[in-house]
This record gives structure tokens, sequence and C-alpha cells, in this order.
């Protein structure tokens, strides 16, 4: 192993506080801490207990005043709409304090929750900042989200204000927002007094009186108002990030102001090997933790300049898209998901694309949020010729958990491996008793707490479902739900959920959740939904449906409004297209339905039958409907 790595993960080893405290004194602090971690606060712990400082301070204030005013902080590339703008530091900065001007007007002030359902556009991340500004708490809600999600969303977080944009732009058709949002504020149990709208060109929309505001007026009018920075706790909440659990309440995932600072800042330099003043592409959406780090605080706070990109990798136009932003923008490392190389090397498997840029200062190619399966690395490393880094990191942590560090130097690559624990992690292979495994077994795989800097320290409004979901199985440790194992390198493997999770190009999705939807049809007896191997998303899902009696629809017809009432109720990133009229499910006979085998036999993976099988009859089937669907390969 590359001794740079070695020696840095052992010096986080032997003094952890040390190391990261080391790390707190890049940034800027009201009252710098004292205390690096203090064990008995929180669940596990909190780091910088007693720090007080600010994050849109250290992504926009701190830059400005050492002389980065005129470099360009954002630039927006909009292939959908044709739009480009690139905004400075020193004009983020005013922007934000206008808008900052602009909420606190409207009474809002440390503390508050702030709903932002946005598209991919600078506005989205001017409130964010000016959320971090006041000490307020944004919740951005992914703009693939159906109105009933956002109201979840809405409710749990008693927001005071919601932003929003009058519409998102999707490949052929114009996304409406505003009727959402309504839509949403209308089931919300919970009233937001205000909303903000930014009127796009693209589709226009209607203000309702008193309640409404437009986001260009307020820009407009608070123009040149400074408004200072509010002191906040390194252990107050930056934002709430609402994921998928396993149920269809999702879990509100909680990020703090000092760890959350410390930690991206140092992974812009050690993981993803980047100088202040380079530029950094993160190809997600805001609406995702990918998003949140890497689009908006990790480069700002690093001094970079971050793309926000407004289309697709593919038919905006074409497969070229990406290769056309890195030349033109001069981006020095991408980092998506391996979903969106799929789909670039479907449309163009040569790359032949690629030779119409320059891509000469381009470094490095990260990929997140899904397995990174080794025919897609290795395709991307051919057409490329740059390093493909593989990462493994969820929405809880906010960072990479394991990773091969670049700015550290690389270790050498294993295919299907994201490589090694990052500092702050000591990840562990445990079985489902809590006993380590040997390597090379697959296993629960585990951090041992505490978490470092930049994690969950709890969900929001949810202490006791934090402590079930994430630490009580295995005490002392921190439970990803992720199955996977270590080899004798060290190097870690990750394989598989161990929920009801499922990955669909990158998104995470509950399966649950689409079966709390389905179940709601009036003709749906029961029903099961789970992922299914997909060769472009990774998986997407498919749902099983038994139908009562004496129903006088065609099965075809049912299939065609359960589909459409997953797509109302979750929203259109819930890809569910697939729903397969079954007679019966197949269960235990304690009435668990087989999930998991109907996954193996849809995927065509060697299954048993299991020993606790209510009818064993049932599995043929189910292999039948699937076998007609096309997706049903062979059982043992
Ligand atoms: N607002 C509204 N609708 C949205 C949306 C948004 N922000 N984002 C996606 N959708 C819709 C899509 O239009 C699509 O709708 P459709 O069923 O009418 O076609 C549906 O949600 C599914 O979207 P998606 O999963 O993105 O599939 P796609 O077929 O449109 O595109 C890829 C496939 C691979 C190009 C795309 O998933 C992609 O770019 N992935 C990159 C990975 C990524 O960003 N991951 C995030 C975590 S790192
Ligand atoms: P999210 O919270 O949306 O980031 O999803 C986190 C989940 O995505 C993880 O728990 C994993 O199951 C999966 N995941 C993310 N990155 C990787 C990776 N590099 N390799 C394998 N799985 C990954």
């Amino acid at each position: 192993m590359s001794s740079s790595y070695a020696e840095v993960y052992k010096s986080w080893q032997e003094d952890p506080e040390g190391f990261w405290m080391t790390q707190a004194a890049a940034l800027d602090w009201f009252e710098p801490p004292k205390t690096a971690f203090d064990p008995k606060a929180g669940a596990y712990g909190r780091w910088f207990p007693d720090g007080v400082t600010n994050t849109c301070h250290n992504c926009l204030d701190r830059h400005v005043a050492s002389g980065r005013g005129e470099q360009a902080a954002i630039i927006y590339d909009s292939p959908i709409t044709g739009a480009k703008r690139t905004i400075s530091y020193a004009a983020m900065l005013a922007e934000v304090e206008a808008f900052a001007s602009a909420l606190a007007d409207k009474g809002i002030v440390k503390g508050d929750r702030v709903v932002l359902y946005m598209p991919m556009v600078p506005e989205a991340i001017v409130a964010m900042l000016a959320c971090a500004r006041l000490g307020a708490i944004h919740s951005v809600v992914f703009g693939g989200f159906a109105a009933s999600e956002l109201a979840t969303r809405i409710d749990d977080s008693r927001a005071k204000l919601v932003v929003t944009a009058s519409c998102g732009i999707e490949p052929g058709r114009i996304v409406a927002y505003k009727p959402l949002l309504d839509a949403a504020i209308e089931h919300c149990r919970h009233k937001p007094d205000a909303t903000i709208v930014l009127q796009r060109e693209q589709h226009r929309c209607e203000l309702i009186d008193g309640r409404d505001f437009d986001y260009a007026e307020l820009i407009k009018a608070n123009a040149g108002r400074r408004i200072a920075c509010t002191p906040v706790s390194a252990t107050d909440p930056l934002y709430i990030l609402y994921t998928s659990g396993t149920t269809g309440q999702p879990k509100g995932v909680v990020r703090d102001n000092g760890g959350h600072m410390v930690a991206l800042e140092w992974s812009m330099h050690a993981m993803y090997g980047l100088k202040p003043g380079e530029v950094f592409w993160a190809a997600s959406d805001i609406g995702w933790v990918v998003g949140h780090s890497y689009i908006v605080y990790a480069p700002l706070l690093h001094g970079n300049t971050t793309i926000v990109f407004e289309g697709k990798p593919v038919g905006t136009p074409d497969a070229g898209t990406f290769w056309r932003v890195i030349a033109e923008h001069d981006v020095a490392v991408l980092f998506t998901a391996p979903t969106a190389f799929r789909a670039i090397r479907k449309e163009d498997p040569p790359g032949s694309l690629i030779g119409n840029y320059d891509l000469s200062g381009f470094r490095a190619l990260f990929l997140a949020g899904e397995r990174a399966d080794p025919d897609t690395i290795q395709w991307a490393e051919r057409v490329l010729k740059v390093p493909v880094i593989d990462h493994w990191w969820q929405t809880e942590t906010g960072w990479t958990i394991a990773g091969n560090p670049m700015g550290l130097g690389l270790l050498p690559v294993k295919y299907g491996s994201p490589a090694v624990p990052m500092p702050g992690y000591d990840v562990q292979v445990i079985d489902d008793a809590g006993h380590p495994v040997p390597a090379g077994t697959l296993g629960n795989v585990v951090v041992k707490l505490p978490l470092p800097p930049g994690c969950l320290p709890t969900l929001w409004n949810a202490e006791e479902r934090f402590h079930e979901s994430y630490l009580a199985e295995f005490p002392g440790f921190y439970k990803t739900a992720d199955a996977g194992f270590v080899d004798e390198d060290g190097y870690l493997f990750i394989m598989a959920r161990t929920d009801d999770i499922i990955n669909v190009a990158g998104h995470r999705l509950s399966t649950g959740g689409m079966e709390e939807a389905v179940s709601g049809h009036p003709d749906v007896a029961e029903c099961a939904v789970i992922g299914i191997a997909d060769s472009m998303k990774g998986q997407i899902p498919a749902g099983f449906i038994v139908i009562n009696s004496g129903v006088d629809k065609s099965d075809e017809e049912i299939e065609k409004e359960v589909v459409k009432l997953v797509r109302d109720q979750i929203g259109p990133v819930a890809a569910f297209k697939m729903v397969m009229v079954v007679k019966r499910l197949p269960k235990t006979r304690s009435g668990k339905i087989l999930r998991a085998t109907m996954q193996k036999i849809a995927d065509g993976e060697d299954w048993k039958m299991p020993a606790t099988i209510d009818d064993p009859g049932i599995l043929d089937e189910i292999s039948e409907v699937m076998a007609k669907h096309g997706i049903a390969r062979k059982g043992d």
C-alpha cells in the first residue's frame, strides 16, 4: 500500500481527536473549538462541541476576503435550456446576502426550517447558502418526487417557508413545480407561512397573493444589502436531507455545521486531489447527498469552481455532453454515478465522441452512489485514459467511507472494490451475531463508533428511530445496512443492501415505500415490490400484485393504474414501470413474503427452495409470470 495513505490512516488511528483538530484549523471559526470530541454528548458523541462558526462564511466570505472574489464560484451549464452563466465568488456572496436579507424579512431566523424544491439552477445554491448564513436549516427535496413526498417532508420538518421554481425541465417535458407544491401544501398538516418562486422563462406560474413571492423581485429589492453571518454552534444542524428508509416515511438525516465543514474540506484534497482554484464537477443533483456535499459545500469550502449542470449524460444533446463540459470549463475532476457511464457507453460504445474535445486538463473520474461494476470502470479507463476511482458512501455519512484517495497517492486498483477505509472510519465486517468474520467472508459491514466528523449525529425528530436503525443491532457499531467483505489486503467489497432499499440509477429508493403506495389501490389485495437487476440503471423495481376476487377489470388495466399510482405518489424517479399480476405471493409459514428468493429468481441467480416455505408450488407460478415478462431465468 502507498505509504502515504497508510501513514495518514495510522496518524488518525493513533490520535483521532488530534487528527481532526488539525483539519479544523483550515477553516474560520468565530470561536475555534477547544474540544475536538465530547464522547458523552449525543447518541455516540459530538464533534467540536464548543466551536462556533458559520458554513456560508466559510464557503463565500472567507474566499472573497482572501482574494478569490473574481474567481468563478459557479459555472452553470444547462444544455437542456441552452443557458450558461459564470458567477464569481463576489457575485455569489452579493446574491446570497440579498436573498438572506429577504428571508430574514420573512421572519426566518436561526433554527427555522426552509424546504427547497428546486431544479439544478444556481438560485438553488443561493437559497441553500442563504439559509446557512442565517443559521436556518434547509431541506432540499429532489424535483423528481411527487407532491405527497414533498408534503411528507414539509410536515416532518415543519418548514416555515418553501423556495421553489416555476418548473424543472426534463428531456421532452416541462415539470411544472408550482401545482405540485400547491397540492403538497394543501395536503400538509403543517402549513408553511410563505413560498418564494423562481419564475423561469420556459414556464411561468401564477403566484398566490400574500403567500407566494417572486425570487427575482426579492433579489432586486434587496440588492446591495449586507447581512452578517449568524454564529452557530458546530453542532447546530446545517441541513436535513430525507432519504429512503424501509418504510414510506423517509428518514431525515441531520448534518451539523462544524464536523461537516471539516470533513468535506479535508476530503477535497485528500480524496479528490484538488487544489483551491481548480474546477470540480459532480454530475448529480442537489436533491441527493452527492449534490449537497460535492456540488455545493465541499468545492466552495475548498475555494474551487463548481459546475452546476442541468442536463443528462445522454440526449442533451448527445453522449458527448460530458466531454464538452469538461473541455469547455477545464474540469479537473468529475464525480458521477456509474449509471451515467453505462448510459454514455450504450450510446457511444467506442467512446468516439471524446475525440472531438480537448480533455488534457482532466485528471480523474470518481464514481459512487451504487456498485461500480468492473466492466463500466474498465471501459471508462480505456476511453478516458485517466484513473477511474470507485468510492463508497451513504447519505448518512455525507462523505467517503472507503475509497482510493487520489490526494494521498493512489493505491493499486482492485476492480469491484472501493478500496480502503478513510481516516475516521474503522470499518469491520461481522456476522449476524456480531462476531468478526475472516477475510473474504461476506457479512454485515459496520463502522466502529464514534463516526467521524460530517456523519449524521441523529435523525430529525426521530432519536429512537436513529437508534433502532443504526445503533441497536450491533452495540458499539454503526450499521451501514450494506453487506460485503474485506480481502486479505484490507480492500473492502460492497455487494448488496441488507434491507429493502434498492438503488435505481444511483437513486436510493424504498421498496417498502412503493409497497405502501401499491397497496393503496382499491383492487390490490396484497403486493410485493422487489429490485431486479437492470443493465442500465443497476436495479429497477418490479411489483407483484394479487387482485381482490370479483374485480371486473382486466389485469392490464389494473397494472396501468398501479404504475400511475406509484408515479403520482412517489414520483417519476421511482422508475416503477413493471407490474405483474400473480395469483398468490410466496410466503413462509409465518406469513413473511419471500422477497429475496423472488429477486434471485428474477435475476437468474441460483436459489434454493426455502425450508420454511408455505407452498412450494407458488414459486413455479411466479417464475412463469416472470418468464412471460421476459425477466425470469433458471432456478435450481
Ligand atoms: N425532476 C422531475 N423528474 C425527474 C427528475 C427531476 N429532477 N429527474 C428524473 N426525473 C424523471 C425522469 O424524467 C424520468 O421520467 P420518465 O419516467 O418520464 O422518463 C424518471 O424520473 C426516471 O429518471 P432517471 O432515473 O434519471 O432515468 P432517465 O431514464 O431519465 O435517465 C440516466 C437515466 C442514467 C441518464 C440518469 O439516471 C442519470 O443521469 N443518472 C446519473 C446518476 C445520478 O445523477 N445519480 C444521483 C446520485 S450520484
Ligand atoms: P445513498 O444514501 O443514496 O448515497 O445510497 C447509499 C447506498 O448506495 C449505500 O448504502 C450502498 O448500498 C450504495 N453505494 C453507494 N456507493 C457505492 C459504491 N461505491 N459501491 C457499492 N455500493 C454503493
